[in-house]
């Protein structure tokens, strides 16, 4: 299953990830997406952790880590992570990703364009990739401090499902940040649809059965670039929706659910089963609610139209920040 945002940010993917992987269990879970420009958040076992490059199923402990050979690395970033997630024994970096060296860093943070007018995440992504294109990045395998990590991540992961074993594959970045599909220029350095996120890992179109996509209750935004449905902070705050970036801290725009993006979104990623993520945000009664019964009627309909407008079923809804807080239709039906 490829798990990919439906909107602009994560949209609370994280925390999907980690309940994916503690309740479907599988073998591997392996990063996609363009790298540490992602802040993935997960609250475990009462500590916060906020990701930006190992995947958030890393709370299965069963599960082997893996970040695909599209992904950017930041050697410090990673070291840091491995150590705060305890996962030295069971990560796995791609020989072939390209390391964000500081000069990148650098050209992003003091870029006009780049941080003045696209109002990127200054962590050298865009830079590093440009690096890669013209064919003069670093890849992991030439850092020593990478050594022991070093992994063919596409034939593991192909390996495993050869042998019918479930692998999850974590996206990061929205779609309308997609660099092919997204609001041009306002965008990332990378496509963020799925197709983008298997290659990412090294998986063909054939090899994956399901696209998750994971939609907020509203939209929210960092950076620069149109957005359709935005509200104004006044009316956000009315709603008791305030939200700051996990890697940047900036205040995020907010908006309402915007239809005519989730339809194309639907449409590009392919999905085949949808996450609706913050509802207790819209609807305080959907707080911490585990089953779809005891939702508020309000929160039901709301659910209902989207599945109906796009056409495509709500398997998880995310009802707060605990890794509990999940009614998952899929149980449901059984
Ligand atoms: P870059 O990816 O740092 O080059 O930033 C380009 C645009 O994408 C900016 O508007 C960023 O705020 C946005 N962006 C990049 N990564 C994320 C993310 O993980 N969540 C939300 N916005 C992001
Ligand atoms: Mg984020």
């Amino acid at each position: 299953m490829v798990v990919a945002g439906g909107q602009w940010g994560d949209e609370g993917k994280g925390k999907i990830i980690a309940y994916l992987a503690l309740h479907d269990k599988p073998k591997i879970v392996a990063r996609a997406g363009v790298g540490p420009n992602a802040g993935h958040t997960v609250f475990y076992q009462g500590k916060k952790f906020g990701l930006r490059q190992i995947p958030c199923g890393f709370v299965y402990e069963n599960a082997r880590l893996l970040i695909g050979p599209g992904v950017l690395v930041n050697p410090e970033v990673v070291a840091e992570e491995i150590k705060l997630t305890g996962t030295e024994n069971r990560i796995g970096i791609d020989q072939r990703c390209t390391v964000i060296e500081p000069q990148y860093i650098e050209q992003d943070k003091s870029s006009r364009h780049l941080k003045g007018k696209i109002g990127t995440t200054g962590t050298g992504c865009g830079p590093a990739n440009v690096a890669r294109v013209n064919r003069t990045a670093k890849l992991a395998e030439e850092v020593p401090e990478l050594k022991r990590f070093l992994a063919d991540v596409p034939k593991e992961v192909n390996d495993s499902l050869r042998l019918g074993e479930r692998v999850l594959i974590e996206g990061s970045q929205g779609f309308a940040l997609s660099l092919t599909h997204g609001t041009y220029p306002y965008v990332t350095s990378k496509d963020t649809s799925a197709s983008t996120l298997a290659a990412d890992v090294g998986v063909g179109p054939t090899k994956i059965d399901d696209v998750m996509l994971v939609f907020k209750a509203y939209v929210s935004r960092v950076g620069a670039g149109p957005f359709p449905t935005e509200i104004s902070q006044e009316k956000a705050e009315k709603l008791g929706i305030v939200e700051y970036g996990t890697v940047t801290g900036r205040r995020r725009r907010i908006g309402t659910f915007d239809l005519d993006l989730a339809k194309r979104s639907v449409m590009i990623n392919g999905a085949t089963q949808l996450t609706i993520t913050c509802l207790d945000r819209l609807f305080k009664g959907a707080s911490g609610i585990k089953n779809w019964k005891q939702l508020p009627e309000e929160a039901k309909e709301f659910v209902k139209k989207i599945e109906s407008e796009l056409g495509v079923p709500v398997t998880i809804i995310s009802t707060g920040s605990e890794l509990d807080n999940i009614i998952d239709m899929r149980a449901e039906k059984l």
